[in-house]
This record gives structure tokens, C-alpha cells and sequence, in this order.
């Protein structure tokens, strides 16, 4: 079989994904996500779906040059494009956390029980982790990759309760074990400190200063947390 390699952060996706899954790709731009999948014969049908004619034309080329079938290629907005009992493992991966955030509030029926929602915020995942506590949704497990330097979050979530702390907002809901859970809080730490500064700096300190040294509080103490579930 001619084949290609997955980036890190996509295998992971794929590794998640459940075997004879009916996937649906949401944002699916070059479609390497269900191209590979249907290569390596892991899900039984897909459907690649894009907001713009580029990508869905980049998907298609991919389906194509790998001889890739059973890929139904969609263009629309989130999951308006995609009816409930179509597929049972909806991936939305490679966007913002408002934006995932924003696609799954418009489609309600993913809160439903039905089906396995693999999330991968590139930005905001605090964002994402908030929407998914506040409606019937909840993080079944969490993993870090890093892929070309950059440490993502990658979700698997589905119907459920969950409370979540504000370390756990921004930390990750369920991190403790993760090998890269250290320094993913540690560059959080970083990027919020650099934020009061620069509020400091430029006097608007005030309570969105207050609030952000709240969240380093708390992202120091799960970092605490961290280290004596994993150094010895
Ligand atoms: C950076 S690419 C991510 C591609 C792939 N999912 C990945 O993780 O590598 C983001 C894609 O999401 C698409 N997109 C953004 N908002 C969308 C929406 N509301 N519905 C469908 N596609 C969307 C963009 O057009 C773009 O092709």
C-alpha cells in the first residue's frame, strides 16, 4: 500500500479514533486525518467537511493522489453539513478552542450520548474545557503531543458532568500523569506572567490583572501537584 506519515499531533487523533468508526472530519483541510485512515483501513466511511472551497479542494487532491475512497467531501459550515446518525466519531482539530467551542453549540445533538468528539485546540483551550463543563459535556481523557515544537491538548469528550478547577481550565482536566503535563503548565505560567506584566507596565493593572495572577496560582499549585505525582 502506498502510504504517508501523519504528523504527531494527527497520529495521536488517529490512534484515538475507534476502529470501524463512521468518522466526521470538521475542518478537515488537506483531509490527511481520513485519507490515512481509509488507507489504513481504520474507519469505514468519512466524511472530510471545510467552511471553504480551498481546503475542500486540498482535501479532495489528497483523497485522490492516495487513491483514498470511501470519503464523502462536504462544504459547510461546522457540522450543518452533517446529520447526527451519519457518523459516530466527529473530529474537530487544527482550530481555535472558540471556534470548536462555537461549532459544537450549534450542532446540540453532539451533547447527545451518541457520539465520540476528539478535540485538538491550537489556541483558548480554556475556552473549549469551559464550554464543554457548562453543557452536558464531559473530558473522558486528555493527552499532550508535541508536534515542531508546540505542545497540544487533545481531548476526548462525550456526554457527562464534570466539574473543573481553574488550574484545570487552563492546565488540562486531566493532565496529572502526562509526561509533558510540567511543561505545558510551565509555558501557560510563562504567557500569563507576561501578560500582567505588560498590564502592569501599562498601568491597567486592575481586576483582569487580579484575575490573571489568580489563574498562575492556580496553574503553580497544579504544577506542585505535578511534580509529586511524577518525581520521585
Ligand atoms: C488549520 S486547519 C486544520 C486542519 C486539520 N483539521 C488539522 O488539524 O490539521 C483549520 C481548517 O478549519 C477550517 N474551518 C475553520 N472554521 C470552520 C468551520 N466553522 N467549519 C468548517 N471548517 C472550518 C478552515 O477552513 C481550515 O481549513
Amino acid at each position: 500500500m502506498r502510504d504517508f506519515a501523519l504528523t504527531p499531533r494527527l497520529r495521536l487523533l488517529a490512534d484515538w479514533v475507534p476502529p470501524g468508526a463512521r468518522l466526521a472530519d470538521v475542518g478537515t483541510d488537506h483531509a490527511y486525518l481520513p485519507v490515512w485512515l481509509r488507507l489504513h483501513g481504520r474507519v469505514v466511511s468519512a466524511i472530510a467537511c471545510d467552511l471553504r472551497e480551498g481546503p475542500l479542494a486540498r482535501a479532495r487532491e489528497t483523497g485522490r493522489t492516495w487513491g483514498a475512497d470511501g470519503i464523502d467531501y462536504r462544504l459547510g459550515n461546522g457540522l450543518a453539513v452533517v446529520s447526527p446518525e451519519e457518523a459516530d466519531t466527529i473530529v474537530v482539530a487544527g482550530m481555535g478552542g472558540e471556534n470548536i467551542a462555537a461549532i459544537l453549540s450549534r450542532a446540540p445533538w453532539t451533547a447527545g450520548g451518541g457520539h465520540t468528539l476528539l478535540l485538538q485546540p491550537q489556541t483558548r483551550a480554556e475556552t473549549l474545557r469551559a464550554f464543554l463543563a457548562e453543557n452536558g459535556y464531559a473530558i473522558r481523557r486528555e493527552a499532550l503531543v508535541e508536534d515542531r515544537g508546540v505542545i497540544y491538548p487533545v481531548m476526548e469528550a462525550g456526554r457527562g458532568e464534570m466539574t473543573l478547577t481553574l488550574g484545570q481550565l487552563y492546565g488540562g482536566a486531566a493532565l496529572l500523569h502526562d509526561p509533558l503535563g510540567d511543561r505545558y503548565i510551565i509555558r501557560k505560567i510563562i504567557r500569563l506572567q507576561t501578560a500582567v506584566a505588560g498590564r502592569n507596565r501599562s498601568g491597567e493593572g486592575g481586576e483582569k490583572g487580579d484575575a490573571l495572577r489568580e489563574i498562575i496560582t492556580a496553574l503553580l499549585s497544579m504544577r506542585e501537584e505535578w511534580r509529586n505525582a511524577n518525581c520521585p
